[in-house]
């Protein structure tokens, strides 16, 4: 029987899908995530605020449950994420720092996660989010206290704890050819020159039915001709719901589309889903009035978008 994973794997690429803790005790998402997917990113359990919550006290109850639900099933896990604005305990998004007291959190921070997964991850996304739509820096409390060195300094001591991982920048909305991703470009470009370990750029690519932008294969090409791989890390293709026949159709050709840009470039190395039922995914909640944006029904039937994830990878 075809899966995703084995298509995927036939071309050289990983088929990945985000799980979270509080999904694992649905019995039909335990038994189909190891099925068609290969990689498992953690949905929340490994960002900043559950794994050091108070200064320099660490707890992994909630990633372990995660990287133990994905060893059981052979999938390889992507860490996610260590440097980001979001979902960051109030002690450092409101901590008063200096250049020194925040460098040495943002290093310990690092290092005590990364050693506490060493060897045992395939990618690392180190920094997330990092610019606002228009390029410009996002002014989070890393940007103001460290000026763009803090991406420097995050990759550097990611390197240093686990040179066994390969370490991603990830940002959304840099799917096409445009500020935020040109302004990503140059700054991966720079950072490359000046030495910094940057193995990766992930695409986030949470997306509309109807927008993928045709550009999405050339924006890939462009950053692996940098010489370095790039993955599409978290993507989903919401509509308006119900959906309407029209736009799950119109959806199937999204997801082909999407995924042929990361079959057609060899520096891609593999696609995640950010979820894969519509019974469990962000969307709804953070967009009300829409959602089924995964390639299975919130019944665990595969849809319109199934097949065209199919279809990109070879199968029939
Ligand atoms: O853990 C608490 C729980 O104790 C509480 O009862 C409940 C009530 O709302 O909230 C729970 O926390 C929620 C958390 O997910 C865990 O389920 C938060 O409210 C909710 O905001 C949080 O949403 C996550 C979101 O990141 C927040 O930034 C989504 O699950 C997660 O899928 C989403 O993932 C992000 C990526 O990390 C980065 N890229 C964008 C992507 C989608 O937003």
């Amino acid at each position: 029987q075809q899966t995703l994973q084995g298509l995927a794997a036939a071309k050289g690429k990983y088929f990945g899908t985000s799980v979270d803790n509080s999904e694992i005790s649905d019995p039909k998402l335990a038994a189909l995530a190891g099925v068609d997917f290969n990689v498992l990113t953690p949905g929340n359990p490994m960002k900043w605020e559950v794994t050091e919550p108070t200064q320099n006290s660490f707890t992994y109850t909630l990633a372990d449950q995660l990287v133990s639900f994905a060893t059981t099933r052979n999938m390889k896990v992507r860490g996610h994420t260590l440097v980001w604005h979001s979902q960051l305990p109030k002690w450092v998004s409101e901590g008063t720092w200096t250049r020194d007291t925040l460098t040495a959190v943002i290093e310990n921070h690092i290092d005590k996660v990364m050693t506490k997964y060493k060897g045992q991850l395939f990618h690392w996304d180190v920094v997330n989010e990092i610019f606002n739509e228009d390029g410009t820096w996002r002014p989070s409390v890393f940007y103001k206290t460290l000026g763009e060195d803090f991406v420097a300094i995050a990759f550097r001591k990611a390197r240093a704890v686990d040179p066994s991982v390969k370490l991603y920048i990830n940002d959304y909305n840099t799917d096409a050819i445009n500020s935020k991703s040109t302004a990503l470009y140059n700054l991966v470009k720079k950072l490359l020159a000046a030495g910094v370990p940057i193995d990766g750029v992930g695409f986030q690519s949470h997306m509309i039915v109807g927008q993928v932008p045709s550009d999405f294969q050339a924006n890939f090409e462009r950053f692996a001709a940098l010489g370095v791989e790039v993955a599409i890390t978290e993507l989903d293709i919401r509509t308006t719901t119900p959906a309407s026949s029209a736009a799950l159709t119109q959806q199937q050709t999204d997801y082909k589309n999407a995924v042929l840009a990361c079959v057609n470039v060899p520096k891609c190395v593999g696609v995640t889903v950010w979820g894969f039922t519509d019974k469990h995914s962000w969307i709804p909640s953070t967009f009300p009035g829409e959602g089924a944006a995964l390639p299975y029904s919130d019944c665990y039937k595969p849809k319109p978008a199934y097949n065209g994830i199919l279809s990109a990878l070879g199968g029939t």
